[in-house]
């Protein structure tokens, strides 16, 4: 589109009450202003350029390498900031976008639209305006008897008759890159706040017989900036209501959608069906026609397609077709459900594979381990993957059948189609089609429990 773009985030977010600056405060799993590079970027911005202060150490990893970055020593004020990027913007002749980082749910149309205004008005500025019932605290605009925009006066600045107007500054502009510089030059602190008023451009290219004009939104919910935690919970259920509507409007069922949080980064099949209170975090995926939940927090996981994931949490896994996990089943970073393979109930795998149509139904521990195929994992069975220093691994070959209660104390390999004795501790490798025992041998004492003739005497029976 030829336009760049200037975020400013070098606020730390007072009233946020935090050791983080705000920007880097996260919605959804994605911090702030990476929300609004992110918009930038799929509205087609080129160039953009973030300006940090306050906590930088901490925003420059969520940016760096994505964005150009500028630093504002002193916060003097949005105009001041702007100012910070001139040299980044030299012999640049285009539009110029200038958005607030702490605003994360402008979008990407909206952001076209103002790029597109300037570019057909050929304005120096075009301000972004919203329609507020309280507009105390934002900057109102002053337009003429004509209606052209005038100026934005500041709340701290304006005078009652200035106050009582409702159309207000949203903080996103696009202006004509040449005019916006020169204009930043002119700007002072002569206002309530000492401050460098990046609103003062739109006057003072105004008042050199510049155009300048305004662009009312029509979704003022867009520009909600964040200042508090309260508006943090706002602007995640403004997203929340967004991204599932989009995956409902794609072929998702949700029968309770306000209970479901999805994050930006999540792909869902057609005809998958989520119930009640999920998370669907990162790079997760989830193929066609899958059963998702209730009470299930997937993060970095993918999921095939027809699989029933129930009660499940699961952290960098790999859910393969019809496959089935839960109720309350947890999958660490590495478990690897293969096709119709299952992960029962309260059942905990880490960095392992279950082979094709195996079965963990309850109550075990898999951890370090390889599974093949056809294996039936008993009851309340436990790799036993660490000795106190090291982890080691265990191989259960296709179609084993490990029977309940079996301990297998790992590095350790049982060849295919063997079998395990229920409550077996197996130390020792088992050959293919064998039968492996690791259990006491059961002994009988008869008659164990007749009564005897000196418990008369302690009162205890007749
Ligand atoms: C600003 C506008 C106001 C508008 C409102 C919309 C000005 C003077 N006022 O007010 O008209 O209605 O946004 O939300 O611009 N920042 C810096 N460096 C600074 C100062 C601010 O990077 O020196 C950043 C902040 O971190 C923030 C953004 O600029 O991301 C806006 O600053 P903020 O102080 O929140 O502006 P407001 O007073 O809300
Ligand atoms: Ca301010």
């Amino acid at each position: 589109m030829g336009a760049s773009a200037i975020i400013l985030a070098a606020g730390m977010g007072t009233r946020m009450n935090s050791k983080k600056p705000k920007v880097a405060h996260e919605l959804l799993g994605k911090p702030l202003v990476r929300w609004v590079v992110d918009a930038a970027r799929a509205a087609g911005v080129d160039e953009v350029v973030t300006v940090l202060g306050h906590g930088r150490e901490q925003v420059i990893p969520l940016v760096e390498g994505d964005t150009a970055i500028v630093f504002q020593e002193q916060l003097r004020g949005t105009a001041d900031a702007v100012l910070a990027c001139k040299e980044a913007f030299a012999g640049f002749d285009g539009p110029v976008l200038v958005l607030s980082g702490d605003c994360p749910l402008i979008t990407p149309r909206t952001i076209g639209e103002l790029v597109e205004e300037q570019t057909h008005s050929k304005a120096a500025a075009v301000v972004l305006t919203m329609e507020l019932e309280d507009p105390s605290g934002y900057g109102r605009i002053i337009r003429d008897s004509a209606g052209e925009v005038e100026r934005i006066v500041e709340q701290k600045d304006g005078s009652a008759e200035e106050l009582a107007i409702t159309e207000c500054n949203s903080g996103f502009y696009c202006f004509d890159a040449q005019a916006l510089f020169a204009a930043l030059e002119q700007v002072s602190t002569d206002n309530a706040q000492g401050e460098f008023y990046l609103t003062d451009v739109l006057g003072i290219c105004r008042a050199a017989g510049q155009r300048v004009s305004a662009l009312p939104t029509a979704h003022p919910e867009e520009c909600l900036g964040i200042n508090s935690r309260v508006q943090l919970a706002q602007a995640a259920r403004h997203l929340q209501k967004r991204i599932n509507r989009g995956h409902m409007d794609a072929g998702v069922t949700m029968l309770d959608p306000e209970t479901v949080w999805i994050g930006p980064g999540v792909a869902i099949g057609r005809d998958v069906e989520i119930l009640p209170q999920c998370f669907l975090y990162g790079k997760t995926a989830v193929g066609e026609g899958s059963l998702i939940g209730p009470n299930t927090r997937l993060t970095d996981t993918v999921v095939g397609v027809g699989c029933t994931v129930d009660e499940t949490i699961a952290l960098e896994a790999r859910i393969d077709d019809y496959a089935t996990c839960g109720p309350r089943a947890y999958l660490r970073p590495g478990a690897h459900l293969c096709e119709k393979a299952k992960a029962g109930t309260h059942v905990e795998i880490k960095k392992a594979t279950v082979g094709i149509g195996s079965k963990v139904p309850h109550l075990s521990y898999i951890g370090d381990a390889t599974i093949g195929d056809g294996v039936n994992i008993g009851a309340g069975s436990i790799t036993c993957n660490y000795d106190g220093k090291a982890k080691h691994h265990t191989v259960i070959e296709d179609g084993v059948f490990v029977g309940s209660d079996t301990m297998l104390v790992a590095p350790v390999t049982i060849g295919e189609h063997a079998l395990i004795g229920a409550g077996s501790v197996i130390t020792e490798d088992v050959s293919a089609h064998a039968l492996g025992l690791g259990r006491a041998r059961q002994t009988e004492i008869k008659d164990y429990t007749l009564p005897r003739q000196d418990a008369c005497r302690d009162g205890h029976g007749e």
